[in-house]
């Protein structure tokens, strides 16, 4: 299996449930641009506890002479498709490297899908309940809901799922499409809105809140993330569309005070405040989507998936891990895992 965008937050957990976790018995090709998102550290030790079955490949879903030239000496027969420029704020300010991964990125991958299409068993590509729009305070998002982006990054995801319907349209290309809410959990680069107000609140600074704080997210645990797509690329439907969901839905401003409150009961901070206190309304965010909600009764009644962790439960878990992890935590703040990567990847 060809895994695109493995050391990015979502793709490392998922190569790490399929090989530690999962009834799959496959190999795994990780193939990664290593982007300032993409960090090799965050498989630390996979290389060498599965020296048969994972090989990484630094490269750019974009070259697509690179692209062919690993389908063709794997033998590539499955795909599941993380690579992405995935942060909603950075497309407002330079969309470009978003148009071009996620969208001509996206359409050379399914090129050298389709040239190898005699032995391909499933593309499947990893989406965004972000294409749907937004939504008002009543009602949830379907497979059949029409595409309505409003950003950059949900733009360019949604064009990459249509590329992706129209090539089992029109080749027969075997796909699935997942697409998924809000993911937190270990190893989420801190630009996000969970791992970054852990990080400010552990060391006593501002948390931005966009706005009123009242816009809506459903959080998925990234664990329950991964069984969700592991059994849509094993049992799902050919050609079909699957929403996966963490039945989790808060306002921000919530989520942020449950952070201060599980880590002031942890710890208060040195001058006795609450991290409470730390809370700064800015600025918010243009085309901010108000509510995102997902249906996702297909896969629960189709494949019998859902998801296992509570907010409750998945946050302090989260906190823990970070806690826990200050070197990866250090040298990513640093920056220094970027000119580690320079030394070792070029
Ligand atoms: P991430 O930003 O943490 O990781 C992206 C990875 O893709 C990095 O390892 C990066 O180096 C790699 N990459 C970027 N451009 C590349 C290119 N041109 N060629 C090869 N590799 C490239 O992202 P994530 O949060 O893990 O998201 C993974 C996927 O899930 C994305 O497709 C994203 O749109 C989707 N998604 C994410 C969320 C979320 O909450 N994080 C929610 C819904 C959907
Ligand atoms: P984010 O983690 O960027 O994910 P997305 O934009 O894909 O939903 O943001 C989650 C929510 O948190 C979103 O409503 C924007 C908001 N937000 C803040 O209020 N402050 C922040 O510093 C960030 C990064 C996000």
């Amino acid at each position: 299996m060809m895994i695109t965008g493995g050391c990015g937050f979502i793709g490392s957990n998922f190569i790490r449930y399929m090989l530690k976790e999962s009834d799959f018995t496959g190999k795994i090709i990780n193939v990664d641009k290593l982007t300032y998102a993409g960090n090799p550290e965050n498989l630390s030790g996979i290389e060498d506890e599965f020296k048969d079955r994972y090989a990484f490949i630094k490269a750019d879903i974009c070259d697509s002479a690179k692209i062919a030239e690993i389908f063709e000496a794997y033998k590539v027969d499955s795909v599941c498709n993380f690579a992405a420029e995935s942060h909603v704020d950075r497309s407002i300010v330079k969309p470009d490297a978003f148009i071009q991964t996620n969208i001509m990125g996206t359409f050379i991958l399914l090129e050298s899908a389709r040239l190898q299409m005699d032995h391909m068993v499933r593309f499947h590509h990893i989406s965004t309940d972000e294409v749907y729009g937004s939504l008002g305070s009543e009602g949830y998002f379907t497979e059949t809901t029409p595409y309505r982006p409003n950003s950059p990054y949900s733009a360019s995801k949604a064009s990459s799922d249509h590329l992706v319907r129209a090539y089992h349209k029109t080749y027969g290309l075997p796909m699935t499409i997942s697409n998924c809410s809000n993911n937190y959990g270990p190893y989420q680069f801190p630009e996000k809105l969970i791992p970054l107000i852990i990080l400010n609140a552990l060391e006593g600074k501002p948390l931005p809140i966009y706005g009123d704080g009242r816009n809506v997210r459903d959080w998925l645990y990234v664990k329950d993330h991964c069984t969700a797509i592991w059994t849509i690329m094993k049992d799902g439907k050919n050609g079909e569309t699957y929403n996966i969901g963490g039945d989790n839905e808060m306002e921000n401003i919530t989520i942020v005070k449950m952070i201060c409150d599980v880590l002031d009961e942890i710890g208060k901070l040195n001058n006795r405040r609450s991290r409470r206190d730390l809370i700064t309304f800015v600025k918010d965010r243009p085309g901010h989507d108000r509510r995102y909600a997902i249906d996702f009764t297909k896969l629960y009644e189709e494949l019998n998936w859902r998801p296992e962790a509570s907010l409750e439960t998945g946050i302090r878990d989260t906190i823990q891990w970070y806690m826990e992890n200050q070197v990866w935590v250090d040298r990513v703040k640093s920056g220094e895992y970027l000119s580690w990567m320079e030394d070792h990847y070029g």
